[in-house]
């Protein structure tokens, strides 16, 4: 079974990374959903994509430097407001599984926190980044902990680190994405989610190299299949 797993919510649908999209994706009845997580000013973990503010709100400015009062204030799309990780893992737990991604730096410790005090298992959960030391963090913090290596075009280097710090998943970017390496990495042990394939075209040809899920804004668009 390909697991639909949806992107920043299921941002084809709704403003990424916002409630809206987090209740979109549970709508849909997806299998999982991603999000990015960053550190604001004030210490709480906000889930956004961007260093700062200016692509997806009103507004103009540094996450890090923005306190969370500062960050409630602003539109994120839809009169949504950026949301914390708390309020996501909330509104997800026991609904839907979650693949954190480690976008801002420092971000391992307050997330592994926050997961022990939610009570989110491990089993509903990925923690990924293109940040490698992020995980590594994560996992010396929680040696059970799930991890998704994603890649950009450093795939040899990702299967090698996957191997040496017992990750879950490779997460590649589908363009780079070769037959050979979903094999390579399922002889290791690895699942393989690509991301962010959002015609039906571009999804049918990822369900072809044999991965376990796809990641999508349109997730809607990959058919289970067996
Ligand atoms: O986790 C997959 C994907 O989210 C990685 O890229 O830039 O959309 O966070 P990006
Ligand atoms: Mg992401």
């Amino acid at each position: 079974m390909v697991l639909r797993i949806g992107h920043r919510g299921a941002a084809g649908h709704a403003p990424e990374n916002t409630l809206a999209s987090f209740r979109k994706a549970i709508e849909l009845g997806l299998d999982m959903t991603e999000l990015d997580v960053h550190v604001c000013a004030s210490g709480e973990l906000v889930v956004i994509h961007d260093e700062n503010v200016d692509r997806t709100t009103n507004s103009k400015g540094w996450v890090s430097k923005l306190s969370l009062t500062e960050l409630k204030r602003l539109d994120a799309g839809a009169g949504e407001t950026v949301p914390t990780l708390a309020e996501v893992l909330d509104l997800l737990k026991d609904r839907i599984m979650l693949n954190i991604e480690l976008k801002g730096l420092g971000t391992a410790e307050p997330v592994y926190k926050l997961i022990k005090e939610t009570g989110w298992q491990n089993t509903n959960l990925t923690i990924s980044s293109f940040n490698w030391e992020s995980l590594t963090e994560y996992k010396q913090l929680d040696p059970d902990a799930r991890i998704g290596v994603l890649t950009f075009r450093n795939h040899q280097e990702a299967l090698e680190y996957a191997e040496a710090n017992k990750a879950y998943s490779i997460n590649p970017y589908h363009m780079l994405l070769k037959k050979k390496l979903v094999e390579q990495a399922h002889n290791k042990g690895f699942k393989v989610f690509p991301w962010t394939p959002n015609t039906v075209k571009d999804i049918q040809n990822e369900i072809k190299k044999g991965v376990d899920g796809v990641i999508s804004d349109y997730p809607d668009r990959i058919l289970h299949q067996e």
